[in-house]
């Protein structure tokens, strides 16, 4: 098994205080556990604690766990203050935490259309807000550095492009990319630099339980066909982008929204 202990050697992410939201399962674990191995203090924050709880377990030295729903304000705040009280500042955070359903206008309600808002889109704003205000200081005394830092937004495709099936789900990332390139103008002359990845289809526990739903089967048998590398990715793949954005390597890179996506969007 792969060392996740962040102990071989001083990493990319030497000494960095970072949040992963959504961090229980997925793409936002294996960004957390990637993290982890470069050396980063990480702060997994889940509505799944049992999730976080089996994380923090593997990765005891690395990770500590926040429960809290990023759509409601006191919880985004308090898991931003967590990274700040225990690290002394915030240096990266990874808005990753989304619910992604799988359905067509005419099948969906006006409470879909608000849970998925809720989640993609305002808790992406509340993390956000409550990011760069540790970041640069203006968080009212509650302890952040003020010496900048970088954000990643997790995107998609679907947050890029339209596609079938995603026209509830699909405009709360066009949020993600949004609000990516608004911060990243916004904050670029004060050291905090905002990216987003958007990654293709990605092998994770939500896309597994597409097999169960109607239409999952058929949507993900055509969509597969449709990336052109002619396979799903898998979520260590969107985590060494992450990681890339998130690290000083891309200390030139701000306003980017990143495919991973096996060739999708370039078509
Ligand atoms: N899997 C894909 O194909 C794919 C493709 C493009 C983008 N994405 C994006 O990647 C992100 C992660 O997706 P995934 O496939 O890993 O999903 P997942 O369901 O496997 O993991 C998502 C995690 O977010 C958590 N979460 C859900 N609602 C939350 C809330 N209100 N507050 C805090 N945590 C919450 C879940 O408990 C879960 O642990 C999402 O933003 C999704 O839109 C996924």
């Amino acid at each position: 098994m792969a060392d996740l202990s962040g102990a071989s050697g001083p990493g990319r992410l030497a000494g960095k205080s970072c949040v992963v939201t959504g961090a229980a399962n997925g793409i936002g674990r294996a960004v957390a556990e990637r993290f982890a191995r470069e050396g980063a203090s990480v702060v997994a924050t889940d509505v799944d604690g049992d999730g976080l709880r089996r994380l923090a377990e593997r990765l005891p030295q690395a990770v500590t766990t926040v429960v809290g729903d990023v759509s409601r304000d006191d919880d985004a705040r308090r898991m931003i203050r967590a990274a700040v009280e225990r690290h002394g500042r915030l240096d990266v955070l990874v808005a990753n935490a989304g619910v992604i359903p799988l359905m067509e206008i005419t099948e969906a309600g006006a409470d879909d259309w608000d849970q998925v808002m809720a989640v993609d889109g305002r808790g992406m704003f509340l993390t956000c807000k409550y990011a760069v205000e540790a970041m640069s200081g203006t968080d009212g005394g509650a302890g952040g550095s003020g010496t900048g830092g970088a954000i990643v937004c997790v995107s998609s495709i679907s947050g890029e492009a339209g596609q079938r099936g995603q026209a509830i789900y699909g405009p709360a990332k066009f949020v993600a990319s949004g609000l990516t390139k608004h911060l990243a103008v916004e904050w670029a002359d004060r050291g905090i630099r905002v990216n987003a990845v958007a990654p293709g289809t990605i092998t994770t526990e939500r896309v597994a339980r597409l097999y169960d739903e109607p239409g999952g089967p058929e949507y993900l048998a055509a969509i597969e066909k449709r990336h052109p590398m002619g396979r799903l990715g898998i979520p260590s793949e969107v985590a060494s982008a992450v990681l890339f954005l998130a690290s000083d390597d891309a200390s030139f890179v701000t306003g980017v929204v990143l495919p991973v996506d096996g060739g999708y969007l370039a078509q």
